[in-house]
Parts: C-alpha cells; sequence; structure tokens
C-alpha cells in the first residue's frame, strides 16, 4: 500500500484540487486498494472548511467530486504516516521540512519536480487562474502515479 498526501498553504484551493484529481486517477486505474490519498496545509486558517469555490467549479467541470472535503493542517505524525509528502511550491516544502523536523527526506517532494516542467504550482488564491492549476496539478497527479506503479507496485 502506497500512502499519498498533497500539502499546500491553505488546504482549499491546490492541494485538495491534487487529491480529487488524484484520487479520480487511481480509481480509473482500480488501484483504490493499493493507494490511499489525502492533503493537509501547513497553516491552521481553514481546518474543517470545504475546498475554495473555484476548486470545487473547476473539479465539477471534470466531473470530480469533492464531497466530504473538509481542511485539515499537517501533523507531526503524518511523516511516519505517508509515503509520499508532496508539496504544491517552494515554500511548502520549507514548510512541511520544518513542521516534520525532516530537513532533507526524499519522501518530501515538490508536484511538478516529478515533471520535465519543474516549477512551483501557482496558487490560484492569488492568481484567480484555477484552469492553469488543474492542468499543472494534473500533469504532476499522472507523473506522480506512473513513479508509484514504476517504484512501488511492481515490487
Ligand atoms: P492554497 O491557497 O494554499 O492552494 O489552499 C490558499 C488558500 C488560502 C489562503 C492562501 C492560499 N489564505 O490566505 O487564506
Amino acid at each position: 500500500m502506497s500512502h499519498v498526501l498533497f500539502v499546500c498553504l491553505g488546504n482549499i484551493c491546490r492541494s485538495p484540487m491534487a487529491e480529487a484529481v488524484f484520487r479520480e486517477l487511481v480509481r480509473k486505474e482500480n488501484l483504490e486498494d493499493v493507494i490511499s490519498v489525502d492533503s493537509a496545509a501547513t497553516s491552521s486558517w481553514h481546518i474543517g472548511k470545504p475546498p475554495h469555490a473555484g476548486t470545487i467549479g473547476k473539479l465539477k467541470e471534470y466531473n470530480i467530486s469533492t464531497e466530504g472535503m473538509k481542511g485539515r493542517q499537517l501533523d507531526k505524525a503524518d511523516f511516519e504516516k505517508f509515503d509520499y509528502i508532496i508539496g504544491m511550491d517552494g515554500s511548502n516544502i520549507e514548510e512541511i521540512r520544518r513542521m516534520l523536523g525532516q530537513p532533507d527526506h526524499p519522501k518530501i517532494l515538490r508536484l511538478l519536480d516529478l515533471t520535465e516542467n519543474r516549477i512551483d504550482v501557482p496558487d490560484p488564491y492569488y492568481t484567480g487562474d484555477f484552469q492553469e492549476t488543474y492542468d499543472l496539478v494534473t500533469e504532476g497527479c499522472r507523473a506522480l502515479l506512473a513513479n508509484i506503479k514504476v517504484t512501488d507496485l511492481s515490487k
């Protein structure tokens, strides 16, 4: 079983989008029994809140459900629970490393570092461009799934 956690600043825009997109990819490949998915925030600002309306709306366009999703904050115990802790941007990575007390662990990765397009996922909370974020999140999630299939599921 591989456990995947997506992390961003608020857990209302990018990481819930990645969680929902990745869960859909996992479901389409019938891998729900071998890959688990969750998301969390580095901040405490939106604990218990549903995703941002922009994230809900964009996912709805692609028939991806956000039902039951609620913001939570990253916890120290997450380091042991998850095999992949995926930040959306460089500042998420710094904060994840600090909060988990893990300055340089290979399971803590920036999403688009798994692609040829090694950039931060832009934050649509500030850019307003949920399409751009959706496209990049999807690219990253596809690369992550391919990576897990090669490194974990072929064992
Ligand atoms: P996210 O975006 O990290 O992609 O969820 C943000 C959500 C909320 C805030 C900032 C970024 N905020 O300032 O409340």
